[in-house]
């Protein structure tokens, strides 16, 4: 196997590449009743688990294990966190997570360090779960390093690292792992073990899927490091444990589920835009074509969000172009996706000034938007559509923006656009606009009623009104995938438009 650091995409300031290191010899594996004892000992509280980073990984991952009766030491960088998390809070919307929270503090269960290495000399199990987000394609590993590094000043033999977050292959084995070794001067299989441990939570039902959803995608460092594991994984993941060869495999196995959504995404971007032309209802044709076991078409939109499906893609392109290797789909995928803001903006505005009889001038326009979140049900504002369609507006020469969302209160980045207001009250938002684009599929907008609409056309960037439902006679809806053809009086295409 390949140690040397030259698959791993990091920031150019990185750690400078190791020498190849000698295979491990295998140990022979450890017997069941060391397996019991583990399971009883993190259970009763003995053997503490540390969680770096309390966002929307860490958050529920520390609330899962306290509902299966563990101990839990919580470290975050940022002291608002810190400060929440002693409260029994969090600021994301998560099912459960404040409530075990607070069960966890008040059985003194929870405990919240302000000292990282503190954190690392009192706890077995340490969980590394800050983000990694892409910088210029390639992966920022900072955070990493960082608690890497303050785990390493407190390891102790027989303690166990994991690393959840999504990232190049190699950086368990290439980055985490010498840093370990180097800076707790132990070694790893024979005094500790290392882990990799994608985490494949849907955000908003992040607890169910730990529990119940999907087993845990395991690799160890060598073979020590995947039984005890596995042996502490399934304690929380009931539907169990695949043991994977390698962290480099299963650092990749992440990857491609970012890579498959991303692209299955933009093929469905694709047929839509095409079925827009023809005078087919896209959703309509994708719900009939998803009936057939083979297809499993995703749902187009207007933008690809969130700290994961727009950050993978970009990771394997990095290492497909440092590997000399063409990836056109997955680049292709990227493209589509990307343009979406544009294509959505510049559809409604046309379909504005071809639809509504006063035509006035964009400077003019009052836009709504309904949706911060990158989408519904989630208050997650990282790489939102909502910001790239506000920029295409300006381009446009519209001034006038509003956005609402029901579960983002507040957002810095939102001053960034001068003059764009933040609201949460939806009937206020909606007042006068002459457009309502929706961003986010919040289950609220799936009914806007007539009244709160008035005589504002609503571009439906996520497929979600119901457009069988008389919407009065001045409401005029459309939207990615929606059969225009007869909402802007455009002529459906005869057979002979295809010879
Ligand atoms: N959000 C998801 O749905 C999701 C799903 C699967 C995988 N992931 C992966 O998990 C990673 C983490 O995502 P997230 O959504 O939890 O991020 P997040 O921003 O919600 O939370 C990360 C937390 O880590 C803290 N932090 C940052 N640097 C730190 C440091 N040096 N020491 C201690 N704490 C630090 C931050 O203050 C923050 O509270 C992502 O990069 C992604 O690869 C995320």
């Amino acid at each position: 196997m390949d140690r040397t650091r030259s698959d791993v995409s990091t920031r150019e300031n990185a750690r400078p590449a190791r020498p190849a290191r000698p295979a491990r010899p295998a140990r022979p594996a450890r017997p069941a009743k060391y397996h019991e004892e583990l399971a009883a000992r993190i259970k009763n509280g003995n053997l503490k688990i540390a969680i770096y980073g309390l966002g929307h990984v860490g958050a529920p991952l520390a609330a899962t294990w306290i509902r299966a009766g563990a101990s839990v030491i919580g470290f975050d960088k940022s002291e608002k966190v810190r400060e929440y998390a002693r409260e029994g809070r969090t600021q994301i919307p998560e099912p459960h997570v404040n409530e075990t929270f607070s069960i966890g503090l008040g059985e003194n269960r929870f405990l919240i360090y302000d000292d990282p290495v503190a954190a690392s000399k009192d706890s077995f199990f340490k969980m590394i779960c800050v983000p990694v987000m892409a910088e210029n394609a390639n992966a920022n590993l900072q955070a990493v390093e960082n608690v890497a590094s303050n785990i390493a000043m407190g390891l102790k033999r027989g303690d166990v690292v994991a690393l959840t977050p999504s990232v190049p292959p190699g950086t368990t084995e290439d980055f985490v792992l010498p840093i370990l070794e180097e800076k707790s001067r132990l070694e790893c299989e024979k005094d500790f073990f290392v882990v990799y441990n994608p985490e494949r939570i849907y955000e908003g039902r992040a607890i169910h899927d730990i529990e119940d959803g999907y087993p845990a995608i395991v690799a160890g460092a060598g073979p020590q490091s995947l039984n005890v594991a596995s042996v502490i994984y399934q304690l929380i993941f009931k539907k169990g444990v695949i043991k994977l060869s390698s962290p480099r495999t299963a650092e990749f196995e992440k990857l491609i589920e970012g890579v498959y959504r991303d692209v299955n995404i933009a093929l469905a971007n694709e047929l839509a835009m095409i079925s827009e032309r023809i005078g087919v209802d896209f959703w309509e044709a994708r719900n009939a074509a998803n009936s057939q076991s083979y297809c499993h078409l995703h749902r187009p939109g207007i933008g690809v969000g969130g700290a994961c499906i727009p950050v993978y893609p970009q990771f394997v392109l990095d290492i497909a172009s440092k590997k000399s290797i063409e990836s056109p789909i997955t680049k292709s995928g990227r493209l589509v996706n990307d343009r979406m803001p544009s294509y959505a903006v510049n559809e409604a505005l046309s379909a504005c000034q071809r639809i509504q009889t006063k035509t006035k001038n964009l400077k003019d326009y009052r836009v709504t938007l309904l949706g911060l979140a990158f989408r519904g049900g989630v208050s997650d504002t990282r790489l939102s559509p909502t910001y790239r369609v506000i920029e295409e507006l300006f381009k446009k020469g519209v001034k006038n923006i509003q956005v609402h969302d029901p579960l983002v209160l507040h957002d810095p980045a939102l001053l960034n656009y001068h003059g764009v207001s933040l609201n949460s009250n939806l009937a206020l938002s909606l007042r006068g606009a002459d457009l309502i684009i929706i961003v986010a599929d919040h289950t609220e907008y799936s009914d806007l009623n007539v009244e709160e609409v008035g005589n504002a056309i609503v571009y439906d960037g996520r497929g979600i009104i119901d457009t069988s439902r008389p919407f009065g006679p001045n409401l005029v809806s459309m939207g990615i995938g929606k059969n225009m053809a007869s909402q802007l009086k455009i002529q459906k295409p005869s057979i002979r438009d295809f010879r």
